[in-house]
Formats: structure tokens, sequence, C-alpha cells
């Protein structure tokens, strides 16, 4: 399925809660031009998901909408494979062999897991902690060259990174080691109501994120409710005025100027001024983008991630067999 000529990128997203304008402008608009250039891979990380609890309804429906979210982005199934993670034992497989050089001391540095973890560290799940063993595997199955994420999935593919190189040390050279890939600008969106953190799907306020479900109107008047800085003038300095910066990065993806650009068309203007317009840009953008999210069935997207999950099922099983092998459980 792949070509041997092009490199090979990686990326997921978790069929957990609303997708927002962070996911979308951090990771998967970042994919859209990579489908031209690469052997491009997307799955549906279920597994990640039922790391924390997760109602099985309402599961199984997420599962269907990231990938309507894919396609609404501009994913296209005949260019990229599209695919579930759990439709591929290999991820799980891997995983657990992985899990046998990973050290309990890499997965107490992750940052995610600390603040998802909170204080109640003993009572989280076992798949909490070992979540970024499984996304190691879910990359290092498929060949990866690159894995396009934002920011903060930039320690776990260090770490996969590091896994890879470990085993390869161990039990000779097995695995390709896979390149972060960022965005300059969008790769930590900031959330609306404080710029000092991420936008989030676990964000406890509504107005923290612009869902891409959200209707153009509500998300119309969340810009308009965003905090602000001091001062008046529209200049990007992520130090002093990070709500700004934030405000001014959105805008510049979404409407495809630099922010310099931006800068020089509010010279002279407040912020109202800039609020209202930016609002427009985002009112535009998700009428355009929930028309296409909802142009497709779901019978269609279920074909997808079969046809998705059948086109590269193979390469995991030939990268499993040679970790089977390497380590000395294949007896045939
Ligand atoms: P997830 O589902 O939390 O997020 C999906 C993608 O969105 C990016 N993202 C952001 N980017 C910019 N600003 C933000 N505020 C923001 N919030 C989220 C994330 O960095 C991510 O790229 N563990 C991963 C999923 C995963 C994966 C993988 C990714 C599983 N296996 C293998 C790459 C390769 C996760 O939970 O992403």
């Amino acid at each position: 399925m792949t070509n041997a000529n092009k490199q090979t990128i990686f990326s997921g997203v978790q069929p957990t809660g609303n997708l927002h304008l962070g996911n979308y402008l951090g990771a998967i608009s970042q994919w859209v031009p990579m489908q031209e250039q690469y052997n491009a891979i997307f799955c549906v990380v279920d597994y990640h998901a039922i790391t924390v609890k997760q109602d099985p309804a309402d599961l199984n429906k997420r599962i269907v909408e990231i990938v309507r979210h894919y396609l609404a982005s501009g994913i296209n199934p005949k260019k990229s494979v599209i695919f579930q993670q759990s439709a591929i034992t290999a991820h799980t497989e891997l995983a657990w062999i992985l899990n046998t050089v990973a050290r309990i001391s890499d997965l107490k540095k992750m940052t995610q897991f600390k603040d998802k973890a909170g204080k109640d560290q003993e009572n989280v799940s076992v798949g909490l902690f070992d979540y970024p063993v499984l996304m190691a595997a879910d990359i290092l199955l498929y060949n990866t060259d690159a894995v396009p994420v934002g920011e903060d999935q930039k320690q776990h593919v260090e770490l996969c990174r590091d896994l890879a190189k470990r085993f390869n040390h161990q039990f000779g050279e097995t695995f390709k080691i896979p390149e972060v890939i960022m965005r300059k600008e969008g790769a930590r969106i900031m959330g609306l109501d404080d710029p000092t953190k991420k936008m989030s799907k676990s964000a406890s306020s509504p107005v923290n994120y612009i869902a891409l479900n959200d209707t153009p109107e509500v998300a119309a008047k969340k810009i308009m409710r965003a905090t602000t800085d001091s001062g008046t003038e529209i200049k990007y300095d992520k130090e002093n005025k990070p709500a700004i910066a934030n405000l001014l990065t959105i805008y510049s993806l979404l409407d495809n100027k630099t922010i310099k650009e931006l800068e020089k068309q509010y010279i002279g203007k407040g912020y109202g001024d800039f609020k209202k317009d930016l609002a427009e840009v985002v009112k535009n953008f998700l009428v355009k983008y929930q028309e296409k999210y909802n142009s497709y069935t779901d019978e269609e997207i279920k074909t997808i991630l079969k046809q998705g999950a059948k086109k590269i099922k193979p390469i995991a099983e030939e990268v499993l067999n040679k970790v089977k092998t390497k380590i000395g459980i294949n007896i045939n």
C-alpha cells in the first residue's frame, strides 16, 4: 500500500470530548497538505480513549465522529489511510512487548499523565499511566518517519523514540526512529478564557474552547467574550500579550494571512474591531466545515475505516512479526 519512495507520517486523535480549534489548527489541518508528499496514516485511537471512563454508546458514536472531522478537515481517504486502532490487534500486542522495555520512571515523567491524574495518581487506571507506550506502538508499527502533532504530544513522541532506540540497542536494528513535526505557530492553541493554559477538550469552562461542532453563532460569541490583555494595540507578543497573540495565531491560520499582515491591518484599531472580524472569520470557517462534516453517511464512514484497516494491516503484521522474531518468541 505504501509508496517506497515516500516517507510515512502517522498521527491520531482520541474519540473523547468535543474536538476543538486547537485539535484542528495544531494537528489535523497540518496533515492536509502532507497527504500529497507522504504516505499518510491517520488513526482513531479508541484504545487510548478507554484509559479514562467512557460511556460505551457515546464512545461508539465518537469513533465515527472523529472520521467525520478528518474528512471535513480535508483528509482524503483516496490519498490517506484512515483506520480504527482496535481493528488492528498488533497495536496492543506491540504495546505489551514495549512495556517490557519501558521503565516506570519513563512514564512517571510524562507531563500529561501528571496533569490528567492530578493528585489522584494512585487511583487512576494503569492504562492511563501506560498510554504513551501504546502510542509508541501505534507509531512504530508503520515504519513511521514523522509524527505531526500539537505540542502537548511532543514528550510522548520523544518517549517513543527512546523506546525504539532502547529496543534496537538490545535486540538489533528493528524500528525506524520517528521525528516529531509541529507547526511553528499554532502547535499550542491556548484557552480563550485563560491564555496561560492550552485549549482543552476537558476544560471545565465551555468558553475555554471553540468546538468544531459549536454553532457558528455560539462560536462567534465565544470570540467576542475571549479574554484580552491590557493595552489596546493588536501586536503579537506572547510574553506580555498572550491573549492577543493566541487570537492572532487563530486568525492567521484560519484566514491564511501572516501575523505581520494582520498586525498591519489593525494598526490604529482596537480589540473590538479585531474580535468582530475574527468572529466573522471563525463563523465562516465553521459554516463550511460543518457542511462538509454533515455530508457523509455513517455507512460511508464505516466503509472508509474498514478499507483503511485492511490496507495497512499487512505492514503492522510484518513489523510485529519482525519484533517477535527479535525477542525470540517466533517458533516457526
Ligand atoms: P488528542 O486526541 O488529545 O489530540 C489530538 C491532536 O490535537 C493536538 N492538540 C492541540 N494542538 C494545539 N493546541 C491545542 N490546544 C491542542 N490540544 C490538542 C494534540 O497535540 C494532538 O496532535 N495521544 C494522542 C493521540 C495519539 C497519537 C498516537 C498521536 C495516540 N497515538 C500516535 C500521534 C501518533 C492524543 O491523545 O491526542
